[in-house]
């Protein structure tokens, strides 16, 4: 999930520079079927997306008060709703006006909003070195699978 959304986001973006590029395009052209990769991406994206979306309405639930969070959510339950229902050929015989083409192109810009939100979040919380941190794989030693059941235990008692 964490990598299969920027990987379809980022193909989506040269999906549109190659196939509309209405409101800008790259300034090189990105060879290769970009269509076809990116629908495989979408395809893979499926089964993640509804297990999240599962999550977020349940164990979740109390997360998505942060609007961050929720704007999240919506965009990638439109996007991957949106893209289903989208055909592939749609971008490649130019036919670009497609209420679902729009809906899926705004879960795009939905999403990669959301992202500088929650990003603009984690830098007033704790600075860059609250973000980097995000990218240490150093394992604690309390961080140790033996530990996992009583970390999950507690977490329950918690939110119980
Ligand atoms: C975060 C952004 C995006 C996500 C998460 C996403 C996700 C998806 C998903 C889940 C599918 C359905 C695949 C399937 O079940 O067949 C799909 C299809 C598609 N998407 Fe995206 N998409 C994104 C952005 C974009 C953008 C920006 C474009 C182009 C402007 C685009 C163009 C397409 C096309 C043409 C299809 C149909 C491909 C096919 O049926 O093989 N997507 N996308």
């Amino acid at each position: 999930m964490v990598a299969l959304v920027p990987l379809a986001w980022l193909s989506g973006l040269i999906v549109y520079a190659n196939h509309d590029g209405r409101w800008g395009r790259l300034p090189w052209w990105m060879p290769g079927d970009w269509i076809d990769l990116h629908g495989t991406l979408g395809v893979l994206l499926w089964p993640l997306a509804l297990l999240f979306v599962l999550y977020a309405l349940t164990l979740g639930r109390h997360r998505l008060r942060q609007p961050a969070n929720a704007a999240a959510l919506i965009g990638l339950v439109l996007a991957v709703g949106s893209g289903k229902g989208m055909n592939e050929e749609w971008l490649r015989e130019g036919a670009l006006d497609h209420t679902l083409y729009s809906l899926h192109f705004t879960a795009w810009l939905l999403i990669g909003g959301a992202v500088l939100w929650h990003l603009q979040a984690i830098l007033r919380r704790g600075g860059p070195a609250l973000a980097l941190s995000m990218f240490q794989l150093q394992v604690r030693s309390n961080d140790h699978p033996a530990h996992w059941p009583s970390l999950v235990g507690r977490w329950f008692r918690r939110s119980a």
